[in-house]
């Protein structure tokens, strides 16, 4: 008998959760204004919020940030974080950064004005904020299979071309600041970008000269779905592709919170001297000096190795498999989730979820205040609320997809918990048709609202 898979690690800390009662929940989430932003997390069981800046350390981990040399310049963890760099992503120039939408704030200062127009594929929330923010336009280009969840194709983050080709053909080069690729993409479903479309949108690139910049948050899963689904690519090791991916940009930003399997943490990474020089002086202002820019010395040590182990063949199978094992145990009971399942978090789609539910009423939040109820699991709405209202007209904006998104934070979970986590979330899909009212807006912010809204019954 073929011998089973199992996790790639084994445990050496352990950190206690409690369950509740489904009285306690109810009270709970509406002292919370329905936002689950709002929850203490000792009032969470099982906490599928975020993948990011929530995964375990390891041992090696742990160990380098007691190495950390917290000397304001030039230190040593700043050396191994710029070699881990230069070693995997092939980037000369760095700048450390406190997190992701910090990398974006001092990368998009230096780059983007008003009036201009930024490309990609299904940019994440904050970077569609720090764009907008600026009075520029983020234009979504994504391939149009993303937007059907029942359809499987193996790269749903890849760029339709002849959308890109649009917006390069009919604005000024000047008015382009770069071509922003999500790697993997979160908005669509955590879903891959081949290794064929990220070459293909750098030669338009070129062809244009516009500059590439990729979101390289969860590089590392991107990289293990291209050797498990793209031809050619089975035989070369996780380091060779992510070596052949970032040959097809000009620039990355990056959350280490998620691939860097860290707490906090983040970095801009540059070929061009002139160009790191003028983001070094934004870095300055808004983070620190460039050989700490808002992270203490123990941080930049642990992301080195975290980059490492992140990267790591057995571990993103040991991580990738899990997700799997999930969104299988959903799909087995007829849930509707966008297939294929992506890399750090099933998507469980809305709208064909609660039928019942009108869109105005928030039918991914609603999903996520009943699974809470349930069972004491937390997830996170990725649809209307997220979406914001549209920075002109000020209406909702109603995006194709309204998900609640399961996300597994990394060596955090069994599969013990994943089954409690499908079973919840079953029982909600069973009882689906009693639940035919969602949530109204009582106070919301004018940008990123989903964090702090506050909501009521309707
Ligand atoms: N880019 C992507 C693709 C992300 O998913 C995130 C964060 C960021 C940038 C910003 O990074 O949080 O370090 O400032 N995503 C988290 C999430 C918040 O839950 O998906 P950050």
């Amino acid at each position: 008998m073929q011998l089973p898979y199992s996790e790639s690690y084994k445990i050496k800390m352990v950190e206690t959760i409690r369950k509740s009662t489904r009285g306690e929940r109810e009270k709970w989430i509406r002292d919370a204004r329905y936002n689950l932003f709002n929850l203490n997390s000792d009032q969470v069981f099982i906490d599928l919020l975020t993948d990011s800046g929530t995964g375990a350390m390891s041992d090696i981990q742990w160990s380098e940030m007691l190495l950390g040399d917290e000397s304001y310049a030039g230190a040593r963890s700043y050396y191994k974080m710029k070699s881990a760099i230069k070693d995997i992503f092939g980037f000369d120039y760095f700048l450390p950064t406190h997190q992701g939408r910090a990398a974006e704030n001092v990368l998009f200062s230096t780059l983007v004005k008003e009036g201009d127009v930024v490309p990609g594929n299904s940019h994440f929330d904050t970077t569609k904020g720090h764009i907008e923010l600026r009075k520029a336009i983020p234009i979504d280009c994504t391939i149009d299979e993303a937007f059907d969840t029942e359809l499987i194709h193996p790269f749903k983050g890849n760029v339709n071309l002849d959308k890109l080709e649009e917006v390069l053909k009919s604005n000024r080069a000047e008015n382009i600041p770069f071509i922003v690729i999500t790697v993997t993409c979160n908005s669509s479903g955590g879903q891959p970008v081949s290794m064929k479309n990220l070459r293909d949108i750098y030669s338009l690139a070129q062809k244009y000269h516009i500059k590439v910049l990729f979101d390289a948050a969860r590089f590392a899963e991107n990289a293990y779905f291209i050797k498990k689904r793209e031809e050619g690519y089975q035989d070369k090791t996780i380091g060779e592709i992510v070596a052949e991916m970032f040959g097809y940009a000009d620039m990355m930003t990056m959350s280490c919170k998620k691939d860097a399997i860290v707490n906090i943490g983040g970095f801009i990474a540059l070929r061009d001297e002139e160009l790191f020089k003028r983001a070094s002086v934004y870095n300055i202002l808004f983070e620190g000096f460039i050989t700490y820019g808002g992270m203490s010395g123990r941080d930049l040590s642990a992301v080195a190795q975290g980059l490492y182990e992140g990267t790591d063949f057995n571990y993103l199978e040991t991580r990738i498999k899990q997700v799997e094992y999930l969104g299988g145990k959903l799909i087995d009971a007829g849930v509707p989730i966008q297939m294929p399942i992506g890399g750090h978090a099933v998507f469980v789609d809305a709208k064909r979820f609660l039928t019942k539910v009108p869109k105005e009423e928030f039918q991914a939040q609603t999903l996520a205040v009943e699974l809470y109820i349930e069972s004491g699991v937390r997830s996170v709405e990725i649809g209307t609320l997220l979406a914001d209202r549209d920075p002109v007209s000020r209406e909702n904006r109603f995006p194709d997809l309204e998900f609640l998104r399961l996300a597994i934070p990394r060596r955090v979970y069994t599969n013990n918990h994943m089954d409690v986590v499908a079973v919840a979330l079953i029982n909600v899909w069973e009882r689906r048709n009693s639940i035919t009212h969602g949530f109204k807006i009582i106070s919301e912010a004018p940008i990123l609202r989903h964090f702090t809204v506050e909501l009521d019954r309707v």
